[in-house]
């Protein structure tokens, strides 16, 4: 049976004008890097960013690298202490990822970093960094593939399994690293591992000269990610009714009894669309947390979809603390 494949598959040396166009309409892309092929967005926009996980299917918000230029773009979106710098100074471009304080007002949607105060970044090599560049703003991608397939490392893979759901593929040939980058996680205490990928962890420590703390769990599953985000306020799911002194988190056109006392009130999607209420969520929340309310009202919405993710992240969110 013949896949019907919907995006145009194009050569690296005929597609950059193409790749930057689609990325500034919002599109989500197949852009070839050296390490897998990544299913990329504009990072500033939500809407962009929210069609990466609609289109890996089965979608989970976890959060995604934001991938730059260079040390320069970098710098605008991340706070490098030296030992940072002195890590892309020697890897980059190239399938090294730093996970990095999150610079305040980096233009970057709350939604690539899944709320959390540190940013995954990457300076990739050849066509992700001349994509980069020309469209002069940083680009979230996981991997190409959709949820529960490996990684695509060859435009044909890529094909087979998104080409029905995508405008673009860029063929840049076989990936040549072939498997994902390296994530570290670099602080004032030290740096840790938390994926082993494309450079040797031996390679990391000797430009360190640090160990690398190991161990560091849950990376591959948002959820258990320790510093996963999680408002000051207490949270109330799929409520019918509105209680006094709680800030509202509403969905859709009709508002549950009570709407009009609550302190605060935010609409994740005034028409009931999912994808523009994954846009919303982080934001959202953390504009309805810092109302003061010591409790947010969640209204019900609905699990098909991106909804399967935004209540995920919304349980998420309202489990208890165990500190
Ligand atoms: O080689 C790669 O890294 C490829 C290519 C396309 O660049 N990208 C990739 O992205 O593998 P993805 O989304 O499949 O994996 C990114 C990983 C996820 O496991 C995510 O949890 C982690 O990075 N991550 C992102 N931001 C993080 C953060 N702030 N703290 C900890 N982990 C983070
Ligand atoms: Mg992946």
């Amino acid at each position: 049976m013949r896949i019907w494949c919907l995006a145009d598959i194009l050569p690296e040396s005929e597609a950059l004008s193409r790749a930057v166009e689609l990325l500034r309409e919002g599109a989500a892309i197949a852009i070839p890097t050296e390490t897998v092929y990544g299913l990329a967005a504009d990072a500033t926009n939500g809407e962009a960013v929210a069609r990466i996980y609609e289109t890996k299917g089965r979608p989970q918000f976890n959060p995604l690298i934001a991938h730059v230029a260079d040390i320069a773009m970098a710098e605008r979106i991340a706070d490098f202490n030296p030992l940072a710098r002195r890590l892309a100074d020697a890897f980059w471009p190239g399938p090294l990822t730093l996970v990095l304080p999150h610079r305040a007002g980096s233009g970057i949607h709350p939604l690539v970093t899944a709320g959390l105060d540190t940013i995954a970044v990457r300076c990739p090599r050849a066509f992700g960094a001349r994509v980069i560049a020309a469209l002069d703003r940083p680009v979230a991608a996981p991997s190409a593939n959709s949820s529960g397939r490996i990684s695509g490392t060859t435009a044909q893979a890529v094909a087979a399994d998104l080409g029905a759901r995508i405008p673009l593929i860029v063929d840049g040939g076989p990936t040549p690293v072939g498997l994902e980058s390296t994530i570290v996680k670099v602080s004032d205490d030290g740096i840790a591992l938390l994926r082993p990928g494309g450079i040797a962890a031996e390679e990391i420590e000797r430009v360190a000269g640090l160990p690398l703390a190991r161990g560091a769990k849950g990376v591959q599953a948002p959820g258990m990610l320790a510093s996963h985000y999680a408002p000051s306020a207490h949270m109330r799911l799929n409520v019918t009714q509105v209680e006094p002194g709680e800030a509202l988190l509403a969905f859709g056109p009709r508002r549950v009894g009570g709407a009009e006392k609550a302190v605060a009130l935010r609409n994740l999607s005034e028409s009931g669309d999912l994808r523009e209420a994954a846009t919303n969520l982080f934001s959202h929340l953390l504009a309805l947390d810092s109302s003061g309310a010591a409790t947010i009202a969640v209204e019900p919405v609905p699990l098909e979809g991106l909804g399967e993710a935004i209540n995920d992240r919304l349980a998420r969110a309202a489990a208890p603390r165990d500190s």
